[in-house]
């Protein structure tokens, strides 16, 4: 049993704000991104990435289009320093890419810091300390006052070292730490404060980063805590409002969403949501939850695997099978009903997309198109024992170009869910051929097609066959008005039970000389029974010869 709650803990004060903007807004444009893959992600791991590992790194978020990288806390690691000077001294940031760089408020780190800048045409010193009453009290130990002053003499040091930076670009991020734990009113006063000292103008804003470092509340109150904070920062026209969530209570998507409703311009976070206990924001989800809706998010993630590969090999983390837009679970579907829809859903698209409506995307089950992420259809549906027919069709025609006929669907549908429910996983596209192959191409016994000719004789058909009758070859002949029908007539006259053709379809299989067809057949016996045969050959006769023989096999 959980310990009672209210005992233990305590609800999340509301914020006072009457006149809250955020639920009525609607998003626009993207945020500006800025990725701390390399620094907040990069701590959270239990192997940090070597040297090597953050250049592959960075240079994978340059492609992705960040023009803002944290890129580590040169203080506090000499790997991350050599990091920094690295990227500096062989020139590896595009002009158009800023490096962003974290530190407390100490003066010998703020030195640091600074040393490992020097020679870079642009970079944010990103300047934080905690402000929470529970830090102020348990890891601080000091008043309010006493807060303040250490992030104002913090923004000093840095002001001071600005002329070894002379001929750099430099711009100040303050982050009140904790500051979702934060009275709102505190995290004004010290914002002002740091704002009052480094003079930020609007041309030259500071980048006033509000961070939920650990999710304190549900997201509809940190947009109310950043809303809040928009409505009474003294200059807010000088400081560009920058988001920071983690995923403590799992909300960290939702939070930065209604953040930007509540006035967020900058969003930081990393690539799946790597970062400290539960993670840093997804930055892909909230860009990609944009591109959703039209907002172009001013990312490329077109190339989704190789981006995962990038991110699993760096970071030693993997990817879960169900994140939103990348895990490998995303484009399937395990129900049939759900196979069903998407199947319609894609025949449409395509369909639509072939005559250029301009029709949107708007196939069930599917909220993004899979290929717009470079994922392929091929992925969209697996087979497993709750897959429908639909589903299994599907495969079989997306794969192989098996098109198997409405009816045929419904009866194979079923044994391949039996096949599949006995190995007690689920199926590979080529593991579910197999088992149509099994049940149809390859049924052999009783009956096996030895030789098969036909002479045309005015409008009929007269066949002689060779065929295997349990081991036995067996001579035959028949007429008909067709090799099918004249086919039919042998094997009825001589070693068949009565049977006639119910339905026929064909079909080639891929193209080109070595090309084989496939003919289905069903075939309707004396008592009113029905069974659909295969045959695949390169000649369409003979397959449709083998088709009778496997829908004859199928019957006994
Ligand atoms: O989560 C956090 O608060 C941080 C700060 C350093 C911005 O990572
Ligand atoms: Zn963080």
């Amino acid at each position: 049993m959980l310990k009672p709650a209210a005992t233990k803990y305590r609800p999340f004060p509301p914020i006072d704000l009457p006149n809250r903007q955020w639920p009525t807004r609607v998003l626009t444009a993207p945020p500006i991104w800025c990725s701390v893959d390399l620094r907040d992600g990069n701590q959270a791991l239990a192997v940090p990435m070597n040297v090597s590992q953050k250049l592959e790194m960075f240079d994978a978020l340059v492609r992705c289009g960040f023009k803002e990288i944290e890129v580590g806390f040169p203080a506090a690691s000499n790997t991350e320093f050599k990091f920094i000077r690295r990227l500096i001294e062989d020139k590896r940031i595009p002009d158009d890419v800023t490096i962003q760089v974290l530190v407390q408020a100490r003066e010998d780190l703020i030195h640091k810091t600074v040393e490992s800048l020097v020679g870079v045409k642009r970079a944010i010193i990103h300047l934080y300390n905690s402000t929470s009453p529970a830090q102020r009290r348990v890891v601080f130990g000091l008043s309010k006052q006493e807060i303040v002053a250490m992030a104002v003499r913090g923004t000093c040091w840095i002001k001071d070292r600005l002329p070894l930076l002379a001929g750099s670009d430099i711009r100040l991020e303050y982050s009140p730490e904790s500051f979702s734990a934060t009275e709102v009113e505190f995290s004004c006063e010290i914002s002002a404060a740091v704002m009052e000292v480094w003079g930020p103008t609007v041309e030259r804003p500071i980048i006033l980063n509000l961070p939920d470092t650990v999710e304190v509340a549900m997201p509809n109150v940190y947009a109310d805590q950043i809303e809040w904070m928009i409505g009474h920062l003294p200059n807010r026209d000088c400081a560009i409002i920058s988001v920071h969530t983690h995923n403590d209570r799992g909300t960290g998507v939702a939070a930065t969403e209604l953040a930007m409703l509540a006035g967020a311009q900058r969003v930081e976070g990393t690539l799946f949501g790597n970062g400290e206990r539960t993670g840093n924001l997804d930055l892909i989800t909230v860009a990609l939850n944009l591109y959703m809706h039209g907002i172009d998010p001013g990312l490329d993630l077109s190339d989704m695997n190789a981006l995962k590969d990038v991110y699993q090999r760096c970071t030693g983390m993997t990817v879960p099978p169900r994140q939103p837009y990348a895990g490998e679970f995303v484009f399937t579907a395990f129900s049939g009903s759900h196979q069903d829809a998407i199947k319609k859903g894609l025949a449409e698209w395509e369909k639509n997309a072939s005559a250029e409506s301009g029709a949107a995307w708007d196939v069930p089950y599917l909220a993004i198109d899979p290929a717009d992420l470079g994922r392929q259809y091929r992925e969209v549906i697996r087979v497993n024992s709750q897959s429908g027919k639909g589903g299994v069709a599907y495969l079989l025609e997306q794969e192989f170009g098996i098109e198997l006929p409405k009816e045929m669907q419904r009866e194979f549908g079923p044994i391949a869910n039996d096949a599949v429910d006995d190995l007690g996983r689920e199926v590979t596209a080529e593991e579910l051929r197999g088992m149509f192959w099994r049940e149809y191409v390859e049924r052999t016994t009783p009956w096996k097609l030895e030789e098969f000719q036909i002479d045309r004789k005015g409008h009929g058909v007269r066949c002689t066959a060779r065929i295997l009758a349990d081991g036995v070859a067996r001579d035959i002949i028949g007429e008909g008005n067709g090799p099918i029908a004249a086919f039919v007539h042998a094997m009825v006259e001589t070693v068949a039970p009565r049977f006639e053709v119910a339905d026929y379809r064909e079909h080639a299989l891929g193209s080109g000389e070595g090309a084989s067809a496939i003919a289905y057949i069903q075939i309707r016996l004396a008592d009113g029974r029905t069974r659909w045969g295969a045959g695949v050959d390169t000649n369409i006769e003979w397959a449709s010869i083998l088709a009778v023989i496997s829908a004859l096999n199928r019957s006994t």
